[in-house]
């Protein structure tokens, strides 16, 4: 399954560059051109099936359902979270009450920091925990996650004044300028058309998001953010990977999370990627799959630009198991480690990088740089020195 909505103008130019491609390089049962007719609004179907002149196409699949919005989805889930509690047993009410005393106690003595607001669904969490340093693990956790949107209001507040007295202070004259305006929806549509060739002929690149189970729902969040870092960096690269989310359910808590952490809510943003809850064997084949793994016995010595690379979609700092070995050992995959060894005196932390650093190294490599280049994107506190190519 692709995801690809199209809703505004500034879209058509990522469309026409997609259409202009396809009556080459696509038979009528492409996935490219389901995907396509899928999602598309009607105007930019209407201008699709003008120039796609040439093509017989494929049959028009309904639109997918967007009516479970996220604030339909909030107020459902805060509900039924509600109905839950109300439906506790005896024990458990018991035992909930006593959480909520020792949220009180907590809080009224200050002896530790835990969030302001507490919502039931939260509770419901809670009363998974059997052990007060886990209670008291996840309150630091819910207390972070607090202070950081609080913190992102008052700066959201901030640009908005300040924005308010730039606008007060401007010259009248300010838009006489010699330098050409380029709004920022022009570059996007410039970064999507490269999004758009990288989906068709690029090199892919998976995530393997099967890993869901071992992980905390604080590690599933620190997951999406890593990964929206590395689509980040992926959409500006002059020659950006297909990103591919292998075994990623509907209904996961990434995808959740994906869903609800847009890169910018106030605009539309679109993820040019393919996301699928396939298994990767499904998508491609075995023997281009070049599992990277930590531990892995081999090393990645050059950067094959046929391979594709599977990276673990998994955050395991807390305990961290080979499990991405495990699973390329299992399933009889090429593995390889990052050549870390050979360039870096390693100063703290263990050699498990994070996802976000794995494809800005990745990025750097694959536009031409050195293994010495590319390992700067690992934070410096890592590294006691870089040896020279
Ligand atoms: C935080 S690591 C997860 C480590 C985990 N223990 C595992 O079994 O993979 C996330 C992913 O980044 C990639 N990765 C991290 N460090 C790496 C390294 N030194 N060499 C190769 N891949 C690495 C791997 O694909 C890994 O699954």
């Amino acid at each position: 399954m692709v995801l690809f909505t199209c809703h505004r103008h500034s879209d058509r130019m990522a469309l026409r560059y997609l259409l202009r491609q396809v009556p080459l390089h696509c038979n009528r049962t492409s996935p490219l051109l389901q995907f396509m007719f899928q999602a598309l609004p009607r105007g930019s179907k209407k201008y699709a099936l003008e120039h796609l002149s040439g093509v017989r196409l494929c049959a028009q699949l309904p639109a997918p359902s967007i009516t479970d919005t996220k604030d339909t989805q909030k107020t459902d889930s805060s509900a039924s979270a509600a109905e839950k509690i109300k439906n506790l047993d005896e024990e458990m009410t018991k035992k909930l009450k006593i959480l909520q005393l020792e949220y009180e106690v907590m809080k009224q003595l200050g002896s530790f920091r835990v969030p302001d607001n507490m919502t039931d669904e939260l509770w419901l969490e809670m009363l998974t925990f059997p052990t007060v340093s886990a209670r008291k693990r996840y309150y630091r956790y819910l207390k972070k996650v607090e202070a950081a949107k609080l913190g992102r209001q008052l700066k959201r507040q901030k640009k908005l004044e300040d924005s308010l007295v730039k606008e007060q202070d401007k010259p009248s004259q300010s838009k006489n300028t010699i330098f050409m305006f380029i709004r920022k929806s022009t570059i996007n549509s410039f970064y999507y058309s490269r999004l758009a060739h990288a989906m068709m002929f690029g090199q892919p690149i998976i995530f393997d998001m099967s890993f869901e189970n071992y992980m905390r729902k604080q590690d599933v969040h620190r997951l999406c953010e890593q990964f929206l870092m590395g689509y980040g960096s992926n959409k500006v690269h002059p020659d950006p990977f297909h990103f591919v989310l292998s075994g990623n359910q509907s209904n996961s808590m990434f995808q959740n999370c994906l869903d609800n952490t847009r890169v910018n809510k106030h605009e539309e943003e679109h993820f040019l990627m393919t996301n699928s809850d396939q298994h990767y064997l499904n998508l491609y084949p075995r023997e281009k799959l070049v599992y990277l793994t930590p531990d892995a016995p081999s090393v990645l010595q050059t950067f094959d630009h046929d391979a594709i690379y599977v990276v673990g979609g998994l955050v395991d700092k807390v305990v961290p198991k080979p499990l991405t070995m495990a699973k390329a050992k299992k399933e009889r995959l090429k593995m390889a480690k990052l050549p870390l060894d050979n360039y870096i005196r390693w100063g703290c932390g263990n050699k498990s990088l994070t996802l976000n650093q794995v494809v800005d190294i990745l990025l750097e490599v694959k536009r031409g740089s050195s293994w010495t280049e590319a390992f700067r994107h690992i934070p410096q506190r890592k590294i006691r020195y870089l040896l020279k190519d």
